[in-house]
């Protein structure tokens, strides 16, 4: 050997995104991203242009930075390429008037009118429900031996819940669970199917308003629906329209959905493929104990998180985001993912470790757009797995994991299918 020193290397080239091998696995490109292009200016497949940002500070900072609006009023597209980025409020509907599309003053007032509705207290109660209905769909393949994880049980278990806990009705529950797979299968495309179910799904829930509207009892009973507290909630004497309770409704339902199935979804993958992380919370599930459970949820969100990237946001004047100016007008998508694996915020990033407590993740975001819903989250997810690992103790992949397909969507992050086998319990 010499010392002679090495011939400078070229900066590897940049990764291509958006392709089949990004949907498998964005870390590597996003690592790329976060070293040489931390706040990058991209063409998404919909044709539109928007700013990633990849780091965990830029990526937090923007979440708080009021400059960038979540109204898409404040996208300056050309005309002809409106509608193509999927963003919902897109689509003229008053259902898409919802938090995740409005900024203060009015998302304050609506946050506070549902934050009245959707306690963690309410979220408590509901736990025993919620395993319920994990215990009653495991029920259904649990003798087989095998089972597609996505279909027969991350998919269901998040629709049936917010639905019980909305109050809509047992009988009416399938259509929900249709419209929302429309919803899932075509993403947010503005076309075809899925308007369709938009629009079915506003005309079911106006008229569900309007008779729990009039069916009211003067005072809250116990075990009262959230819808029922929706239409109950006031501030200084202020309360939901009928029109902004269905946004609501329509928000929870859209945004507890998708987010639930890819938690469970990529949570057993993530646990079936790190077989000496899954040992552990196994056993200390069986132990009775709910440490590990918690930390390991958390740790599951940051590892490989339901939300790749935070929903769109828009600049409303000049700013400054990692060095690099925005104009007005431009999109800006916070990535995630990249934040959640940046090695200046977390110690060994790559790593899966169910015992990391250092772990302020974004999975959830930032800010006063944070989601609403994490309690409710963290509930469906923890029950989900503790008893998936309970009943089902030997639950192994029943596919090569590069054979597994993934969602090819910009915002979220999931497996299409989840094939395993176990030994058939009765
Ligand atoms: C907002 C993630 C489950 C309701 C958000 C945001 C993220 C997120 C990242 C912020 C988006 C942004 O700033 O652009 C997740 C994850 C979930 C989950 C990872 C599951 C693991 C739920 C559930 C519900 C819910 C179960 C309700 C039933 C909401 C609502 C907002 C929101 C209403 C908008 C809040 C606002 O704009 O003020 N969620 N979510 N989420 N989430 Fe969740």
């Amino acid at each position: 050997m010499t010392d002679q020193p090495h011939p400078p290397t070229a900066p590897a080239p940049a990764p291509a995104l958006f392709t089949w091998e990004f949907a498998t696995d964005p870390y590597p490109a996003y690592a790329w991203l976060r070293e040489h292009a931390p706040v990058h200016r991209t063409r998404l497949p919909s044709g539109v242009e928007a700013w990633l940002v990849t780091r965990y500070a830029d990526a937090r900072q923007a979440l708080a930075d009021q400059r960038l609006s979540k109204n898409p009023a404040h996208h300056d597209e050309p005309a002809h390429a409106k509608g193509k980025t999927g963003i919902p409020g897109e689509r003229k509907a008053d259902l898409m008037t919802h938090l995740l599309n409005i900024d203060p003053p009015d998302h304050t007032r609506l946050r506070r009118l549902v934050s009245k509705a959707f306690t963690p207290r309410r979220v408590a109660e509901f736990a025993p429900r919620v395993q319920e209905l994990t215990d009653r769909l495991i029920d259904r393949f649990a003798e087989r031996g095998s089972a597609d994880l996505i279909h027969e049980f991350a998919f269901p278990l998040p629709i049936y819940a917010i639905c019980d806990l909305l109050g809509v009705p047992r009988e009416d529950q399938d259509d929900f669970r249709d419209w929302a797979g429309m919803m899932i299968r075509h993403g947010g495309g503005p076309r075809g199917g899925v308007a369709r179910s938009v629009k079915k799904m506003r005309g079911y829930l106006a008229e569900l308003i309007h008779k729990k509207r009039e069916a009211l009892p003067a005072a809250p009973e116990p075990g009262e629906d959230l819808i029922s507290g929706l239409i109950r909630a006031s501030d200084h004497g202020e309360h939901l329209t009928e029109n902004e309770a269905a946004a609501m409704a329509f928000i929870l339902l859209f945004a507890g959905f998708e987010t639930t199935v890819n938690l469970i979804g990529n949570g057993i993958y993530a646990l079936l493929t790190h077989p000496e992380q899954r040992r552990r919370l196994q056993e200390s599930v069986a132990r009775g104990e709910r440490d590990l459970l918690g930390t390991g949820v958390e740790e599951l969100l940051r590892y490989d998180g339901p939300v790749e990237l935070a929903t769109w946001r828009f600049a409303t004047e000049p700013l400054t985001i990692g060095g690099q100016d925005i104009a007005p007008g431009d999109p800006v998508l916070v990535v995630l993912a990249a934040a959640d694996r940046d090695p200046e915020r977390f110690a060994e990033p790559d790593v899966l470790d169910l015992t990391r407590r250092d772990n302020q993740h974004l999975g959830y975001g930032h800010g006063i757009h944070y989601c609403l819903g994490a309690p409710l989250a963290r509930l469906e997810g923890q029950t989900a797995l503790a008893t998936l690992l309970t009943r089902l103790p030997d639950l192994r992949l029943a596919a090569d994991p590069a054979e597994l397909r993934w969602r090819g969507g910009l915002i979220m992050r999931g497996l299409r299918t989840l094939p395993v086998e176990f030994t058939p319990t009765a």
